[in-house]
């Protein structure tokens, strides 16, 4: 009885081993078990440098006034997209702690005012696109107050200085 058991315990392992993957021979990628993962790199403060405030200093002037060709449409609508993409990177990048809830919650929130502000420059919309930004501003500012970062937006232009346009 213990022998048989014995066995069959064998015989289920040998089985299992059989049916492993040998590796090198799959014939296609296993997506069921395959994670991949994501990784932060860049310094939030790049991040924010470089990605989300250039592109928000840039849409904010473009949006002063109403754009008058298509172009400038479609470039304002393209860093909104920007400034929203840059929410799915600060996904990866919460402090550690009970920070890290609120932290994904401002920036999801930003996301979707950045995306907001996109769709309304892709209709070419110029009061939602104004209004779409200040709210963008208010997603900004409630991370930075809640994460307690001394940071001014729109401060004066500092002359000589170049934005990414
Ligand atoms: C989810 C939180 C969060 C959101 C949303 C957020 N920020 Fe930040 N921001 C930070 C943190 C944290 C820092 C400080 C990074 C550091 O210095 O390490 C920062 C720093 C900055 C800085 C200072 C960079 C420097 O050189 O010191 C600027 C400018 C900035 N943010 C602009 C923005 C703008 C514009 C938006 C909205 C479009 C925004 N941020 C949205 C978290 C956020």
């Amino acid at each position: 009885m213990i022998r048989s058991t014995y066995f069959r315990a064998a015989a289920v392992l040998a089985l299992a081993l059989v049916s492993l993957p040998t590796p090198g021979t799959a014939q296609r990628p296993d997506t069921t078990t395959f994670t991949p993962r994501f990784e932060a790199v860049a310094e939030t403060r790049l991040l924010m440098e470089g990605m989300v405030h250039s592109n928000y200093r840039s849409l904010d002037k473009l949006l002063k006034k109403k754009p008058t060709d298509r172009e400038t449409w479609v470039f304002a609508r393209g860093q909104a997209i920007l400034v929203a993409e840059s929410g799915n990177l600060l996904l990866l990048r919460p402090p550690k702690g009970t920070g890290r809830e609120p932290w994904m919650k401002l920036a999801m929130e930003m996301r979707s005012q950045a995306v907001t502000v996109a769709r309304a420059a892709a209709a070419k919309d110029h009061a939602k696109s104004v209004q779409g930004m200040a709210e963008l501003k208010t997603s900004c500012i409630r991370c930075h107050q809640t994460f307690r970062v001394d940071v001014k937006l729109d401060p004066a232009p500092v002359p000589g200085e170049t934005d990414a346009e």
